[in-house]
């Protein structure tokens, strides 16, 4: 069938495309990293809170009440660095990206109300987690689900916005706006790549946490490096397999171009699956190094630029498709250098505020100093 994509609005675009491209880009990683250490942290100190082994209660305990702590800060980053690439992919992609929005409309407006629920929950258990007692657990699953959920809601998105094609199907079925993409054969591996990617970056952040604080509290730091470069390599060796089935879900004609009929693409896939590996090898190899601090900044060193391939082999990936489909952007281009130029500043602004943030949590020391063991 031809895909129907509407027509562009009678509307200059703001900037040239590459600039509002390499925008995306940059925010999009940014709200990467922040979200997977929102959902993988979430995840992650789930798990260490809700393990029942005695022998390591005390720096498990000191971990995960260090992450309730910054959870509300992680949030804050991952919604204010997830309204930029927001506004750059309904500039460049609205028309894809707005149809596949009201095509799962409840849905989409339901990601408001799940992620302030979450962040209240993330806000409750940083400031009242001691007094909750065992209820502690509950507002930690109950967030880890939220934020899993407003994922899932993001990857249904995402995927149905390169699916032109089946819009008008979708629409004919009663315009509900409750249909969600769940049926494409990219939508599990995609959402799965995600989690586990998410889990990974929140490992290795665990473990630069260590780090930091190896000579305050060393008992603790010893046991989050070693238990997260764990986790981070078997996250990373997971993902390995996901991210082949997610190659293989492709559509056959996407398939094609990814492993040789688009020079550039095909160049990001083998940087992508040479990364990821070596990604596991590091861990691997950083299991048994002797240098824990050596071994966590050899990880990062190689996670930033696999990190980095990957977005940009996301982005490929939505190009090719929508090529096929047809859709072109618009090159009736009128920019506004005023606004872009207040946006750069602002950008730095944040980015600035935000790790300052981050190091000072970090670095500080908690009020009180008290360590809830739920
Ligand atoms: C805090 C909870 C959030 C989580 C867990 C989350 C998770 C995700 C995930 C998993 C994706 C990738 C989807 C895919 O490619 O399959 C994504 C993409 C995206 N997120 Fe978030 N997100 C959160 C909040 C937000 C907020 C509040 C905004 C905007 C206000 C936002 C803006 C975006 C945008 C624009 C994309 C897609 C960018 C693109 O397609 O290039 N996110 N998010």
């Amino acid at each position: 069938m031809t895909p129907v994509i509407p027509l562009a609005d009678p509307l200059p675009q703001p900037a040239p495309a590459w600039l509002l491209w390499a925008l995306l880009q940059l925010t999009f990683f940014l709200h990467l990293l922040a979200m997977n250490v929102v959902l993988g942290g979430s995840i992650l100190a789930l798990h260490w809170r809700l393990s029942r082994r005695t022998d390591s209660a005390t720096p498990r305990a000191e971990v995960v009440a260090a992450f309730a702590r910054a959870l509300p800060v992680a949030v804050a980053a991952a919604v204010t660095f997830g309204v930029a690439p927001l506004l750059f992919v309904q500039v460049l992609y609205g028309r894809v990206f707005f149809t596949s929005s009201i095509l799962m409309a409840w849905w989409w407006l339901a990601v408001v109300p799940l992620v302030i629920l979450a962040y209240s929950g993330a806000y409750l258990l940083a400031f009242r987690g001691e007094s909750l007692g065992p209820r502690a657990r509950h507002v930690a699953v109950g967030i880890t689900v939220l934020f899993a959920a407003v994922a899932f809601l993001y990857t249904s998105n995402v995927t149905r916005s390169l699916r032109p094609e089946t819009f008008v199907d979708v629409s004919r079925q009663g315009g509900t706006g409750l249909v969600l993409n769940l049926g494409d054969p990219t939508f599990w591996p995609r959402y799965l790549h995600m989690l586990f990617g998410a889990v990974a970056v929140a490992s290795l952040a665990a473990a630069l946490f260590g780090l930091i604080r190896r000579r305050r509290q060393p008992e603790m730091a010893s046991w989050v490096m070693r238990k997260a470069t764990l986790m981070f390599g078997v996250a990373t060796a997971v993902n390995i397999f996901v991210g082949m089935w997610f190659l293989l879900a492709q559509p056959k004609e996407i398939l094609i171009r990814l492993v040789g009929g688009d020079t550039w693409a095909m160049t990001l896939l083998a940087l992508g699956i040479l990364f990821g590996i070596a990604t596991g090898g590091f861990a691997l190899l950083a299991l048994g190094a002797k240098n824990a601090v050596r071994a966590t900044w050899a990880q990062v060193a190689i996670l930033l630029p696999t990190l980095i391939v990957m977005v940009l082999l996301r982005d490929q990936l939505r190009q090719l498709v929508l090529k096929g489909a047809g859709f072109e952007h618009p090159g009736w281009v009128d920019p506004q250098w005023g606004p872009l130029a207040i946006f750069a500043l602002l950008l730095v602004g944040a980015i600035a505020t935000i790790a300052w943030m981050a190091r000072a949590l970090a670095r500080g020391v908690p009020a009180g100093g008290a360590v809830s063991r739920h």
